[in-house]
């Protein structure tokens, strides 16, 4: 499960190197502010936040970033390498690319004058990225609200997501290809490549939802069809109206938004038809020449199956009511017993983990590259 307190011993010192290292780049070049924050949501859209973003090709494989929204469009690789180095100095082989990803997102809007929020950590980095995932995953910025939800639906985000998410284009810069909005933007009008998506690019404030109501009767002024699309739709236009009025209210939704998405993987889908959790099954297993009576007593736990019966701890195995006697073991009965989700991410972990014999995802030490 994702805990702000996940480095707290393992690496105490994780988040304040990962802060500092920002605030440098962040002087140097307050436009990465932006492209690192979108290098977080390309990530998590895709496979879950899972640093799958950053591979890149091998001869056996290709990657992600070669996929045409990512392509000659993310930037900030150098960034996250610069702080990688430095945590694998501090802490080798502990702080996921993942997890430093989530960090350097919230420092971004820190850093431009954002709500700041606590990184739940614990992520592990994947052992695999796809380039066709990418469009599958990621919104298209010409589509309509109705083109738009589904995307956010499929890793368990909602409409108020959608629209609190979006405001992340209070910052940052977009291929003028992609201006569709009545505003002049006057780097696009110079013919320059790209174009501010608001005014006020390096500020992170509300400035975009205000862009997006009408002034003059021309029309929303925000940069993609994607954006403008927000107020076409009676409940969108609703949030936007509200973030265009209420700074606060903005930050506390993009905040939770934020956290949100931050918990997006994979392996904690909820699409599951039969009410538990779904998982991605990974194939490629291969079958036994030979088969050994006595090794299923060595490998199989015993039930102790002259208890098998339901006994006055309520569970039908003695192995099952043997949980709650160990202390440890009762933490987490209680924690699932509380929380279903808990209990489904934990349990789509272990079944993995269970096929895989222990060699699910892993911690990168270099987030271009598989261990
Ligand atoms: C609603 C669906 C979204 C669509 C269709 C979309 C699409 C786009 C596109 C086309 C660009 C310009 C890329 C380029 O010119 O190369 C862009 C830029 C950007 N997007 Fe989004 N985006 C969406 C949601 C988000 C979300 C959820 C975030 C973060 C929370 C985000 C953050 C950004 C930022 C910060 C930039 C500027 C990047 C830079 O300056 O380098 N976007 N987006």
């Amino acid at each position: 499960m994702l805990s702000t307190e996940f480095y707290d011993t393992s690496c105490p010192e994780a988040e304040t190197i990962i802060s500092s290292a920002m605030s440098q780049a962040i002087k140097r070049d307050p436009t990465l502010a932006a492209s690192l924050l979108r290098l977080h949501f390309h990530d998590c859209f895709v496979q879950g936040c899972d640093a799958s973003v950053f591979l890149d090709d091998t001869r056996n494989h290709v990657g992600e970033k070669s996929a045409a929204p990512n392509f000659q469009s993310l930037r900030g690789f150098d960034v996250i390498d610069t702080i990688k180095a430095e945590l694998e100095k501090a802490c080798p082989h502990t702080v996921s690319c993942s997890d430093i990803l989530a960090a350097v997102a919230r420092d971004s809007v820190v850093l431009s004058g954002g709500p700041k929020w606590n990184v739940e950590f614990g992520r592990r980095d994947s052992l695999m990225a796809n380039k066709t995932a990418v469009l599958e995953g990621l919104p298209n910025p010409n589509s309509d609200v109705a083109g738009l939800l589904p995307k956010f639906e499929q890793v368990g985000m909602s409409l108020r997501d959608m629209v609190a998410l979006s405001g992340g284009h209070t910052i940052g810069s977009a291929k003028c290809v992609f201006l569709k909005g009545q505003r002049p933007n006057s780097s696009c009008s110079r013919n320059e490549s790209h174009g501010s998506l608001d005014q006020t690019p390096k500020l992170f404030d509300n400035n975009y939802y205000l862009n997006l109501l009408e002034k003059n009767g021309n029309g929303p002024e925000g940069f993609l069809e994607s954006d403008n699309a927000l107020v076409r739709s009676t409940l969108a236009l609703e949030l936007v109206q509200i973030y265009a009025t209420n700074a606060t209210a903005f930050f506390a939704d993009l905040r939770t938004s934020m956290i949100k998405m931050g918990r997006v993987a994979p392996l904690l889908g909820s699409k599951g038809e039969s009410g538990g959790p779904k998982w991605n099954v990974e194939f490629g297993r291969r079958d036994s020449l030979m088969a050994n009576k006595t090794a299923v007593l060595e490998g199989l736990p015993n039930p102790n199956s002259d208890i098998a019966e339901k006994n006055k701890n309520g569970g039908f195995l003695e192995s099952d009511n043997s949980l709650v006697k160990s202390t440890l073991a009762l933490e987490l009965v209680q924690v699932y017993a509380k929380n279903a989700t808990a209990f489904f991410s934990d349990f789509t972990t272990s079944m993995i983990k269970m096929a895989l014999l222990g060699s699910e995802g892993e911690v990168r030490i270099n987030c271009h590259r598989m261990n």
